[in-house]
This record gives structure tokens, C-alpha cells and sequence, in this order.
């Protein structure tokens, strides 16, 4: 069912089917979206909204009493019988957390919506020459509230990404990489939004040659690594000519390809000469660049990728890879990690402060070489056997072609 509801009484777990606004009384991205978070419910008591229509299929409905006006019928007739949505909350009741299927259904909505906007942003930008930021600001602040909401669905999701619109889905990736690393490095909101930002604009100089295949159409390497070190210029100089761009989001789109020990382009700058939020974007970028498949390659595994990382001298600054290591867990969700009993478990979950023990999805025999009945192991609990953890250095499994189970 549809309601009417007054912003004051919303709550966290209701779904907004409609704003009934324009988007300059609400600057919001998407009219349709679940209230996963404070920072959501926030953010909509504090815009110029003063009641809102919630779909009550949905998502929880008014406390008991409340009835809110009714509109209209739902498009979505007929309730699930596991929905929230025909249970009205008791008056003294919390709001109900939202579950973990919620939190990765809002960050599928995020992910596909995104690229899609992100695309028309670059090819506006490569046509006029300019930019327009407004398109992209209640975007960057739906991802920021999807990552403190869960902040593993959303980068883990991003990483899956179609052929055809790989250098949109790369920028929207960074961007959740970048948003989550602000967090865990406890930088202000100013500067998250700053780092969300970036993350979507870095490799807007692609937009002219967004597959930097080598050799693509006959293409030789030489021209293809041309192409791939002139473009931080070729998008600052994009993002210059719009005032509204802020100088740090600039700095991030010349300087991503840095390296801490000087030897990277195109200024060769070195350790502090390049600034926190570009070393951010170096350890993001790599990250998700590493770990994508592409028509040319496919994509590291996740873990494997972070080992090989921490691995490397020279390209990274390390206290900011560590603070990532803590961000998407030393086996990121989606990895595939061998363990001490030769079983293979997918990585569904993580325990937050134990990002060596995650939760895994055991699914594979390496012994008997095929799969086995599906069985959920929290590695951190004490009743856990001791002879199933991770091998301390990860495999990259990604290139065995096994078949693997759902994260969720
Ligand atoms: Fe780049």
C-alpha cells in the first residue's frame, strides 16, 4: 500500500516510493529508495520536504495507529509473505535494522542506475568540454550512505562489471573504494564526498579512448601506451574548465597514476609531494583495475590481488594500503581462499576488527577435486576447528574457471 507520510515520522527500514518534489526541494538522486541508515533518515528530515509517499510492500509500515494518507494502490500488488511490510512496528519499538539482503538489493539499485549516469556525464563532458557536478552530487551521497549503511556491498558488488561500459563501471567502483577508505582512514564528510567525487571523475580522460585495449583494431602498443599516459592531463584539462570543480578533485585526476617512489606519471612526484587523497586513488584504482576481467584478461582474485599489494615496494604508500587492507577485509567478500582442511570457502561476510577470519561459504574439495554440499563457517568463532583457516598466502583461484556459489 502507499502512504502519505509526514517526514517527521519516518523511520529506518520504510521505502520511499515517491518525493513528491522537485529536485531542487530535495536533491536526492533517486525518488525510489529504502531508509537504510541514519544518515538517510537524516538527510531527508533536513531537506525541504515536508511529507513523502512510502510503499508499504516495501518496506515497515507506521508504527500501530499511524495511518498515514493513503494514495493509491502499489504497482508492486502483491506483498511477499517474508516482506516486512504488513507488520506494523510497535510504537516503542526500535526502528528494525535492515537485513543484509536489503543493503546489497539498495547497492545493486546504486550500481545500475549509476553507469548509466556516469556515461551521459562523460560523453557531455567530452562533447561540451565541460562538466556539470550537479548531476553527480546526490549520487556520490547515495553511495556514501549505501557504505555506512554496509560497506561491503557496495564495493563488492562494483567490481562485476559488463564489457561495454567498463570505464563508467571503473569510475563508479573507485568511487565506493574511495568513499569506504575516507571512512576507515575517519576523515571528515567534507572530505569523503571530496574522495567519492574523485573517485567517479579520475579516469574522465578516458573518455575518448575509454578500451585501452593493446592493440585494439591494429592499434600498435606504443600509440595504446601514448593514449594511457596523456590521459590525467587530458582530464584535468576537462575538469578545469568548470569553476564548481573542487582543486582536490582535480589534483586526484592528474595524479592517480603517481607513484610514492617518484617513478610514476606524468609529474613523477614522490611520497608527500602527492597528496592523500591521490595516494588514495592510486591503492583504489589499482585495486579494482587488478581484479576486473576484461576481453583481454581476467580479473585477479580478490585476496590474491591484496597479497600481491602488500607485496610490491615503491608503487603504494603502505599506511594507506593498510587502512584499505582494513576496509575491504584481508579477503575481500567474493574471494576464494584455501584452508587448512583443503577445502575451498567463498568469503560472504566479514567479521569487523578480524579481517583475518572471515565468514566463508565452503563449497570445494581441492583433495577429491569437486564440489561439495555448501556449508556457512564463521572462522572467527571459537567453536570454529583450528585445522580450517586461510593459507596465509592466497592463490589467485580467479584463473581455475571453478564454478562459484553466490555471495548472497
Ligand atoms: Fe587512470
Amino acid at each position: 500500500m502507499i502512504k502519505k507520510v509526514p517526514v517527521s515520522q519516518l523511520c529506518i527500514g520504510m521505502y520511499v516510493h515517491d518525493l513528491g518534489a522537485s529536485f531542487l526541494d530535495h536533491a536526492f538522486w533517486r525518488s525510489r529508495f529504502l531508509i537504510h541508515n541514519e544518515r538517510k533518515l537524516r538527510r531527508l528530515r533536513e531537506s525541504k520536504l515536508e511529507w513523502v509517499l512510502i510503499d508499504t510492500s516495501r518496506g515497515v509500515d507506521l508504527p500501530t495507529g499511524g495511518t498515514g494518507a493513503v494514495a493509491a494502490p502499489a504497482p508492486q500488488a502483491a506483498p511477499s509473505v517474508a516482506a516486512p511490510a504488513t507488520k506494523a512496528v510497535d510504537d516503542a519499538a526500535p526502528p528494525p535494522a535492515t537485513t543484509e539482503q536489503q543493503a546489497f538489493d539498495d547497492a545493486k539499485d546504486i550500481i545500475d542506475g549509476s553507469r548509466e549516469q556516469v556515461q551521459q556525464l562523460f560523453v557531455e563532458a567530452d562533447l561540451a568540454g565541460k562538466i556539470d557536478l550537479r548531476q553527480i552530487e546526490g549520487l556520490v551521497q547515495d553511495m556514501a550512505d549505501s557504505i555506512e549503511g554496509h560497506p561491503d556491498a557496495l564495493t563488492s558488488l562494483a567490481r562485476i562489471k559488463r564489457a561495454d561500459q567498463y570505464l563508467y563501471a571503473h569510475s563508479v567502483a573507485v568511487s565506493a573504494l574511495m568513499t569506504a577508505l575516507a571512512r576507515t582512514l575517519g576523515l571528515s564528510d567534507e572530505q569523503v564526498h571530496l574522495a567519492g567525487m574523485a573517485g567517479l571523475l579520475h579516469d574522465i580522460g578516458k573518455v575518448r579512448d575509454p578500451d585501452e585495449a593493446p592493440g585494439k583494431l591494429g592499434r600498435p602498443v606504443q600509440l595504446a601506451q601514448e593514449l594511457q599516459r596523456k590521459h590525467p592531463q587530458s582530464g584535468a584539462e576537462v575538469l578545469r574548465q568548470d569553476p564548481s570543480v573542487p582543486p582536490e578533485v582535480i589534483d586526484v585526476c592528474l595524479h592517480h597514476h603517481e607513484r610514492i617512489d617518484g617513478t610514476g606519471f606524468p609529474d613523477g612526484l614522490a611520497g608527500e609531494q602527492i597528496s592523500l587523497l591521490a595516494r588514495m586513488a592510486a591503492v583504489c584504482n589499482y585495486y579494482d583495475d587488478v581484479t576486473s576481467t576484461r576481453p583481454f584478461k581476467k580479473g585477479w582474485d580478490p585476496a590474491f590481488a591484496l597479497f600481491k599489494m602488500l607485496q610490491s615496494s615503491g608503487q603504494f604508500d603502505m599506511d594507506v594500503l593498510g587502512a584499505f587492507v582494513r576496509t575491504v577485509g584481508r579477503y575481500p567478500l567474493g574471494s576464494i581462499i584455501s584452508l587448512t582442511n583443503s577445502e575451498l570457502g567463498l568469503v560472504v561476510a566479514q567479521n569487523p576488527g578480524m579481517p583475518e577470519l572471515p565468514v566463508v561459504k565452503i563449497f570445494y574439495s581441492i583433495r577429491w577435486s569437486h564440489a561439495i554440499p555448501e556449508r556457512r563457517v564463521n572462522l572467527a568463532d571459537p567453536d570454529c576447528p583450528s585445522r580450517v583457516l586461510p593459507v596465509v598466502a592466497p592463490v589467485d583461484w580467479a584463473q581455475s574457471g571453478l564454478p562459484v556459489p553466490p555471495i548472497i
